[in-house]
């Protein structure tokens, strides 16, 4: 199993990049997350994104997507997520700007549905990604039509027969693509979770990621339902944990949720374009979504340098307000939390090996 990549400790690795945070200097972002579309051809119950997806069914226009992927390269970032927003892999210039991707030697990794019927952009996926992250949430067919509501017939099916193509090629080609399946808990699919991980590592997945819809009317609310899963999932990662990576907030008795207390800092670690071309802090701040004010550029009008090195970028991350932060579980809530003990306040003695 490959411990490395799910390791949180290696946000370490952005030490020098802190540290030029620290000293009021904008470090090159590590990474890209580039939603290339709004459009979706699912309509998800729980989709924090469907009311907007519905609406505006915003996508970036091809030429600007393969623009935007060289200048992200120009930039010095190292890799980027294609995710949404919408569904990634509708966007008609998908193939083209995996390719971009490849060419320009940017790593990348690819959060989906993965309900396309595109046999040769799975191939390219699957033969040149580091990760992949399908956001399945449950083996049952049943289930998963009332919860993801697919526009085609096929539903699981589908999903299931092109996450078993891309395994196995990852097992053909014997290569250190990451295969995750994204479990969202929602009243609809939170029983047998047992049988939903089994599914999972019967499959060869490399890892399952548990976590908690939120803002949904499906939200699990109650606290007995919340202990009798954190009990599931402790038994899970005990009984499972070598066989399949078990990941999540809910891991750390967990469904609490994570949370910050003073101002987010590392937001600099990546950079978002959305679907419209804006730019701004971070997933949970967009466009017709959250805060507008946290969107400090967009790229059809500036090139994404000048839109990273900004004062409005500056500005942007000085307005962060601590409550909206903390009503996502945010990966950025622990990143945030590590680095201000061991660097900032110097628990790390990182003058020493
Ligand atoms: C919006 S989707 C976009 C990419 C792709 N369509 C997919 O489903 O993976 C990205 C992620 O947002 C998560 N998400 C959607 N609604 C959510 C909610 N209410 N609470 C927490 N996560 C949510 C989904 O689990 C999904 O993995
Ligand atoms: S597949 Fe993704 S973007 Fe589409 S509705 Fe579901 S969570 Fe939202």
């Amino acid at each position: 199993m490959n411990q490395y990549c799910y390791d949180v400790r290696r946000i370490f690795t952005f030490y020098y990049e802190a540290k030029q945070i620290l000293a009021g200097e904008m470090p090159i972002p590590r990474m890209a997350i580039l939603m290339p579309t709004f459009v979706c051809n699912h309509r998800c119950v729980y989709c924090l994104f469907r009311e907007m997806n519905e609406k505006y069914k915003h996508s970036i226009e091809t030429g600007l997507l393969m623009r935007v992927i060289d200048e992200i390269g120009d930039l010095g970032t190292k890799g980027i997520e294609f995710s949404g927003g919408g569904e990634p892999l509708t966007h008609p210039g998908i193939t083209e700007a995996i390719r971009k991707t490849i060419d320009r030697q940017l790593k990348f990794g690819v959060l989906s549905n993965f309900s396309i019927s595109n046999p040769k952009l799975l191939d390219l996926i699957a033969k040149n990604a580091s990760y992949v992250r399908a956001s399945i949430d449950t083996f049952d067919g049943n289930i998963y039509r009332v919860l993801h509501r697919p526009g085609g017939k096929d539903g699981l099916a589908q999903v299931l027969d092109n996450m078993e193509g891309i395994i196995r090629i990852k097992q053909n080609e014997n290569s250190e693509l990451q295969v995750g399946v994204k479990i969202l808990l929602t009243k609809l699919n939170y029983k047998n979770l047992t049988r939903t991980i089994e599914q999972a590592i019967n499959m060869g997945f490399d890892s399952a990621q548990f976590k908690v819809a939120r803002d949904t009317e499906v939200e699990i609310g109650d606290k007995q339902t919340i202990d009798e899963i954190n009990d599931e999932l402790s038994q899970i990662r005990d009984s499972y944990g070598k066989r399949i990576k078990v990941l999540g907030n809910l891991m750390e008795r967990e469904i609490e949720k994570t949370g910050i207390t003073r101002q987010c800092w590392l937001s600099p670690i990546l950079i978002v374009i959305t679907p419209t071309g804006d730019v701004p802090l971070c997933c949970y701040y967009q466009e017709h979504f959250r805060d507008p004010s946290h969107i400090y550029g967009n790229i059809k009008e500036q090139p994404l340098r000048d839109i990273w090195y900004s004062n409005k970028h500056r500005e942007a991350i000085a307005r962060i307000n601590i409550e909206e932060c903390n009503r996502y579980d945010c990966r950025w809530h622990i990143y945030n939390e590590i680095l201000y003990q061991a660097l900032v306040l110097g628990k790390g003695q990182w003058e020493f090996i």
